[in-house]
């Protein structure tokens, strides 16, 4: 724990002085939280203005969404670790470009790789396509998207790592279309199982 720790400061060292493109428009880097020991992984989009200005992901609406519904399944952010895409807010929040994708993930796939999750959930459409498209970003644009591939649990490996994918709808749009909170519901079933604490409590979400 504590070498993750040390090896995760080290490389947000790195992901400073890498000087990524939107760095000068942001107010912090942003790379995770929670537990580095954490079975599970769920990687969204990128920092909004609230995880800009302190520095953690998924602090805004969107993460008290997530806290939620992490708490309706029986998680706590001591079982999981949270992380993006991209590690600076884009301007206005607008989507990530190709070239932000390309230049960002390389510290992702390193936060991967000490972390050494056996579950990663991707976020909405862009963490979904990166991963389905084994964490090659030139090959995002060939992948389905969230509505067709979410609750289905893929193997994934790469480079010497080797995790469970399901991707998850983003709480974010849970936040506006109510209707997929019982997918929502269904689909952490299948991460519960991933884990071996399947049925384990009756979901009821309420918002
Ligand atoms: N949305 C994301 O995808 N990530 C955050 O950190 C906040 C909102």
């Amino acid at each position: 724990m504590i070498e993750k720790d040390s090896l995760l400061d080290e490389l947000k060292k790195r992901v400073i002085e890498a000087n990524l493109p939107l760095h000068e428009g942001a107010t912090n880097v942003v790379m995770g939280k929670g537990s580095p020991d954490a079975p599970i992984l769920f990687i969204g989009e990128a920092p909004g203005r609230n995880e800009d200005l302190q520095g953690m992901p998924f602090v805004g609406a969107a993460g008290k969404n997530l806290d939620k519904l992490l708490a309706a399944v029986g998680l706590s952010l001591q079982e999981v670790y949270v992380a993006n895409i991209l590690k600076y807010r884009p301007p206005e929040n607008r989507v990530p470009s190709p070239d932000e994708i390309k230049t960002h993930t390389p510290f992702l796939i390193e936060q991967i790789k000490i972390i050494r999750p056996k579950v990663v959930c991707s976020l909405g459409n862009y963490a979904t396509k990166f991963f389905l498209a084994g964490l090659k970003p030139d090959a995002m644009d060939m992948q389905p998207g969230i509505t067709q591939v979410h609750g289905r649990l893929k193997e994934v490996e790469f480079d010497g790592i080797k995790f469970k994918l399901i991707p998850l709808f983003h709480p974010a749009a849970i936040i506006y279309n109510r209707k997929l909170i019982p997918l929502w519901e269904k689909d952490m079933e299948v991460v519960k199982e991933s884990l071996g604490k399947g049925a384990q409590r009756t979901l009821f979400l309420k918002f």
